[in-house]
């Protein structure tokens, strides 16, 4: 530790010493599932880069060419794993019972980094259900999904199509995401957390049974329409939604995402458009 540091710690053996330590420089989340030695890293790095100026004087003998560190082991999803998930997910008869049932899934290893399972807001009765991505650091502090500045502007567009009385009122509306837990540092879903939530989220739709599903972004609308494009070929367009315990297959549409929107301000242009046709076919459900 830092002589000069002003924070004395009294047992530099206390695990709390070294916490309250990580949390006075500032970090306070984590990234990851495992530690990256980042000086491990640096010296390969340095090694590698001696071994190539080396080389330069002996083009005769190639170096093989490795990552400075490992990119971090995705944990992939068993069989059981995802079982367990379709077990747990069909048992559930109530949107509580799935509920339940998702808070008591050990199977996704992302529940382990996340402060809380984000599960759904709004009303399960609604005709409309938004399925987006995954919670961002403001919805796994609170354990509420859209609650973000992706939430805020969610929750304007909203507003501004008729679906929200006040903004924030979500009592037409009814949100949930593919993944119910925070992936570190935000980062994009792997395929094997999505595998272990879908049965989960299938469940979901099966119960609340809307008349219209609106997917958020493109990895949403991959998982749920099980379509391959990109978000900019699916938004706009129609599918139908089927399941075996669905009384009738849900139309279906995917949305530009909020954080897209964000990010790229002039397409909301376009998710305005898209806003309203979703709203002129659902009148006709
Ligand atoms: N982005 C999502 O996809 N879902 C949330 O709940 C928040 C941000």
């Amino acid at each position: 530790m830092n002589q000069h540091s002003d924070h004395s710690f009294d047992d530099p053996f206390d695990p709390s010493a070294l916490l309250k330590w990580y949390v006075e420089m500032g970090v306070d989340e984590c990234i990851g599932d495992d530690p990256i030695d980042r000086y491990a890293a640096s010296q390969e790095m340095l090694a590698r880069k001696q071994a190539a100026q080396t080389q330069a004087h002996a083009p005769s003998s190639p170096m093989p060419s490795r990552p400075a560190s490992a990119p971090q082991q995705e944990v992939k999803a068993t069989d059981e794993m995802v079982h367990a998930a379709v077990a747990a997910a069909r048992k559930a008869t109530t949107i509580e019972e799935l509920r339940q049932a998702v808070v008591a899934y050990e199977g996704c290893h992302l529940k382990k980094t996340a402060m809380n399972t984000v599960f759904a807001d709004g009303n399960p009765q609604a005709d409309i259900m938004f399925i987006g991505e995954a919670p961002g650091a403001d919805e796994d502090r609170q354990g509420v999904p859209f609650v973000g500045e992706q939430g805020k502007l969610l929750d304007k567009m909203l507003h501004s199509c008729g679906l929200e009385d006040e903004i924030g009122d979500r009592s037409k509306v009814y949100i949930s995401n593919v993944l119910f837990w925070r992936p570190p540092g935000n980062r994009n879903p792997t395929q094997s957390e999505i595998a272990v939530c879908l049965p989960f989220v299938e469940r979901h739709i099966e119960l609340v049974d809307p008349k219209m599903i609106v997917c958020l972004g493109g990895a949403a609308a991959k998982a749920v329409l099980g379509h391959h494009e990109g978000i900019s070929r699916l938004r706009g367009r129609w599918f139908d939604h089927a399941s075996p315990r669905l009384s009738r297959p849900v139309k279906a549409t995917a949305l530009f995402h909020p954080a897209y929107l964000l990010r790229s301000p002039a397409q909301k242009r376009r998710a305005w458009t898209d806003l309203l046709n979703i709203i002129e076919k659902l009148e006709f459900l």
